[in-house]
């Protein structure tokens, strides 16, 4: 007998509405589905919206990898993945519905019989599970192969959307390595497919906590009137993460911090920090201010290079209490690396909100804490009326979107120390995500499928935003590669990076958050 997902509860209707409507029928295909993320991401989230009757009962998964498998060997790794990452129960309902509607297809994907094994596939999931002939690719692959994927796609028929049905492909990142990159890859891949087509993702859409940047700004009346160059000094973002490069030195040696997390993550936290009022949220309108902000953002000359950016590797020290070996000494890394592992860099965003209010940004591995967020530092106010009291200076008003791992909002401001004299300390108005609304298990990919699933490109990246986030960060590349580093390692394992990140905010007296 064929599973149905069971129909919802009335509680769970109540959840269904608040969720919204299952995803269109359609089969997901997975290259590259023997990888870590399709264990690790893809399936728990498929699990995640099944829990949630996100996913439409006509559906069916195929994954496509060069590992020799049979589909029964298939299907109990899948199994055992959604067991072991998803929170599946083993031969729980869901479990025995995707199984059901799984599919193996083994081969390389440079050879075009593979697309040819593929389409019986589709077809014969279209027949026994009712997928439309609606097809989304997800391409968990080499970055080397995304092009060849879609010629491939394209040859064999399987992405032409004639006939009534769509056909759509998701992109991992990284998309390009440099701008010319990234142009030619958009411009390989636009020969097989229309813009509306292409969903290129950026896994920090899928956060909350990054989508509530936009509600917060833009549904609350109060914060927009001082959103801006009369009210902000400046604004600061971090993303600090305490890990290495794991198992991952081959690609990370060969990427490095800025290309890992510049031109994308840190980017679309600028943008929805920085962009103006959309008309709508549809897809195009929030992402044509977005794209704005990348093209308002001053482009860097060689010398402001070398005083605005600066890059940090880490040298052996200790993370949390346990030591770490020196990103030289990591596997897949080269002894003399300098690539680096930690970016400071000062941008400006030349337009008319936020002319003269620069965005710091910094990231880097295996630093003190993990932490992300984005802080507005708003300017102080006069200190006149403090004059004749023992306070010595004001501190800025600050608001920071805590964008993991405590996710919530907090605002700093001044408050009278109780006491007989004028003092003041700086107090915390606190907002944690959890109190109000719980944790629900989630890998921040669900809302990502879904969206590719109903069409609802908002939260991908458009090919101009790719190439406006890559216009930005090219001149530091061609410094960087032009002036190779002399100094790494340049700051341990542990701490917030060289003197010079510092010192980047010092010369404008200015300085880092201090983050635990
Ligand atoms: C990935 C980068 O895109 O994002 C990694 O390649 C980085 O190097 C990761 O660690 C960070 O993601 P998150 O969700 O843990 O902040």
């Amino acid at each position: 007998m064929t599973q149905t997902l069971a129909e919802p509860t009335a509680a769970e209707k109540t959840a269904e509405e608040r969720h919204g409507r299952p995803a269109d029928r359609c089969a997901m295909v997975i290259f590259g589905a023997s990888g870590d993320l399709t264990k690790r991401k893809l399936l728990p989230s498929l699990y995640n919206l099944g829990q949630k009757k996100l996913l439409p009962q006509e559906f069916a998964l195929v994954g496509c990898s060069i590992e020799q498998m049979t589909e029964e060997e298939f299907r109990q790794k899948v199994h055992a993945n959604l067991v072991e990452f998803g929170n599946a129960s083993e031969g729980g309902q869901f479990c025995e519905w995707l199984l059901e509607r799984l599919y193996y297809v083994v081969g390389d994907f440079r050879d075009p019989q593979t697309y040819q094994r593929l389409k019986p596939v589709l077809e014969g999931a279209d027949q026994k599970h009712g997928t439309g002939g609606n097809y989304f690719y997800y391409l968990a692959t080499a970055p080397t192969l995304f092009g060849e994927v879609i010629r491939q796609l394209g040859a064999t028929g399987l992405a032409d959307q004639s006939g009534g049905h769509w056909r759509r492909v998701v992109i991992e990142k990284p998309f390009g390595r440099d701008l010319d990159s990234a142009r030619a890859l958009n411009h390989e891949i636009g020969q097989v497919l229309g813009e509306d087509q292409v969903y290129r993702i950026d896994h920090y859409l899928g956060k909350e906590t990054v989508q509530n940047i936009l509600v917060f700004r833009f549904s609350n009346g109060i914060f927009e009137p001082v959103w801006n160059r009369r009210y902000i000094d400046h604004v600061q973002i971090t993303v600090a993460e305490t890990l290495g490069v794991e198992q991952r030195g081959g690609y990370y040696d060969r990427a490095g911090a800025l290309r890992d997390m510049v031109p994308n993550h840190i980017f679309q936290l600028v943008t929805l920090t920085a962009m103006e009022p959309p008309i709508s949220f549809h897809a195009d309108a929030v992402r044509d201010e977005q794209s704005k902000i990348l093209r308002a953002v001053q482009p860097l000359s060689p010398e402001e290079v070398l005083t605005r950016a600066v890059r940090g590797q880490y040298g052996e020290g200790a993370v949390e209490g346990q030591s770490v070996p020196a990103y030289r000494a990591e596997p897949n890394v080269a002894p003399d690396s300098t690539t680096e592992t930690l970016v400071a860099l000062k941008l400006s965003i030349d337009n008319w909100r936020w002319a003269d209010v620069p965005f710091y940004i910094r990231t880097g591995k295996r630093m003190p804490a993990r932490v992300t967020e984005v802080a507005i530092q708003f300017r102080r106010a006069p200190f006149v009326l403090f004059r004749d009291t023992p306070v010595e200076r004001l501190a800025p008003n600050t608001l920071v979107l805590h964008i993991q791992p405590d996710e919530g909002i907090s605002l700093r401001f001044g408050a009278k120390v109780p006491g007989i004299m004028v003092d003041i300390g700086a107090v915390n108005m606190d907002f944690h995500y959890s109190d109000y609304f719980g944790n629900e298990p989630s890998t921040g990919y669900e809302r990502l499928l879904y969206d590719c699933m109903i069409g609802d490109a908002t939260l991908f990246q458009r090919a101009d935003m790719v190439e406006a986030g890559w216009s930005v960060v090219q001149p530091v590349l061609d410094v960087w590669k032009a002036l190779p580093p002399r100094n790494f390692p340049n700051y341990r394992a542990g701490t917030w990076g060289p003197k010079e990140a510092d010192e980047l905010m010092a010369r404008e007296h200015r300085q880092w958050r201090v983050l635990h």
